[in-house]
């Protein structure tokens, strides 16, 4: 979406994937004043996003929306300013029907939807200084066109606003996850492309609820001719730092998200991480390829037995390259200079997990631990062209 926004993947936190319904100015509070002494702020992570349960059941007499007073006493412009204050952006959580997904499911009373609100909703939120909207499609019915109207309708009373604002929607299970899905670019800055993460690295789950990271990346790893700066997909928020899963695995969730070009929104309790977890959230070589300008999602150049190599064009003409093995087993994996896109005869690697940097003549290749992901920046030479998606349609997608 070409509203100013969302250049480069938005980098931020989430409250839902930790606290759910649990959530309150003060717990807003403490995490973004952690995200500035911890270091993720200035490591670009901005949007502290306050996901579904923050509002009051009962919009007021004039039809505003309201937040849960006895759980954000302060109200949101005050949060907003809080945030603003720390150098940090401001996300809020609404939903296109009459229904948040915890009303729907009646784990949360009310019915506070923007349907017939939307522009009074968009007003509302560019008054509390909102720089960030997730738009969650929690109705049970509905056809496709029915979501593209409907977000449609919030782009333009977000536009309207005159605020820069973030759009991020999630069409769910209406897209997801075996089919051909759309690309949302002309809608939203970033749309989910799969059903909800959980923390784990296999579910078994292609197409249905939760998801863990190998099933994400099986679906996410094929859009990437979709992305794009102001429009990019969104393989879900982070998981990083809430258990279930190896720190090889949590290391590969990370380098994928980053070479995917995904949005990198931390979703574990950022007021107390192990120091594995800050590692890796942190891990600024691979927080640059996120974030590089040319906004790029890494594409596929070979899949062999289910493990993929990715290439990632950079702006400065270095290539960064996944080796990503989802198998049972440690694997050597091998690509060339050529396939991603290099011309010459001398190149630079360096891990982006060790920043141990080494010379190759062409061959790229490292031993990948069983559920791992080694990630090189790939310099020296020239740049040919890009590696494009349209790789993904010769070679095997995976799915
Ligand atoms: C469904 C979304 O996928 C989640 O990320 C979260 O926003 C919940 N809805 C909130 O109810």
């Amino acid at each position: 979406l070409e509203n100013g926004v969302a250049r480069t993947p938005p980098m931020g936190w989430n409250t839902w994937n930790t606290f759910a319904c649990n959530i309150n100015e003060t717990l807003i509070r403490q995490t973004a004043d952690a995200m500035v002494s911890n270091g993720m702020r200035d490591l670009g992570y901005q949007y502290v996003v306050v996901d579904d349960c923050w509002f009051d059941p009962n919009r007021d007499g004039a039809g505003n929306l309201q937040p849960n007073l006895s759980r954000f006493p302060s109200g949101m412009k005050a949060l907003g300013d809080y945030l603003h204050a720390r150098g940090l952006k401001f996300g809020i959580y609404q939903v296109p029907g009459a229904r948040t997904c915890a009303q729907s499911v009646g784990t949360y009373p009310g019915s506070t939807g923007s349907l017939g609100h939307e522009v009074q909703d968009a007003n509302q939120f560019a008054a509390w200084g909102v720089d960030y909207l997730k738009y969650d499609w929690c109705s049970g019915s509905g056809t496709i066109n029915d979501q593209v109207a409907s977000f449609a309708k919030m782009r333009d009373a977000l536009r309207a606003t005159g605020r820069p604002i973030v759009y991020s929607i999630n069409s769910n299970s209406f897209h997801c996850c075996t089919g051909p899905q759309r690309s949302w670019t002309d809608v939203s800055n970033m749309w989910r492309t799969t059903e909800d993460i959980t923390n784990r690295w296999d579910t078994g789950n292609t197409n249905g609820y939760p998801m863990g990271i190998k099933n994400i990346i099986d679906i996410n790893v094929p859009l990437a001719g979709h992305a794009g700066p102001g429009g990019f997909t969104d393989p879900d928020m982070m998981v990083v730092g809430r258990g279930g899963m190896t720190d090889t695995e949590m290391r590969t969730h990370f380098a994928m998200w980053a070479v995917m070009a995904a949005p990198l929104i931390a979703g574990n309790d950022v007021r107390s991480m192990d120091a594995a977890t800050s590692t890796i959230l942190k891990n600024s070589r691979l927080i640059a390829v996120n974030q590089d300008s040319l906004g790029l999602q890494g594409v596929q150049v070979s899949i062999d037995s289910g493990r993929r190599v990715l290439a990632k064009r950079l702006s400065n003409g270095d290539v960064a390259v996944a080796l990503y093995n989802p198998g049972s087993g440690a694997a050597t994996m091998s690509t060339t200079a050529a396939a991603i896109g290099k011309s010459g005869s001398s190149f630079t690697l360096t891990d982006a997990w060790t920043g141990a940097t080494s010379t190759t003549s062409g061959t790229i290749s490292a031993n990948v631990p069983s559920h791992g992901t080694v990630v090189y920046r790939v310099s020296g030479g020239g740049t040919g062209p890009s590696p494009t998606s349209s790789r993904l349609v010769s070679s095997s997608s995976g799915r």
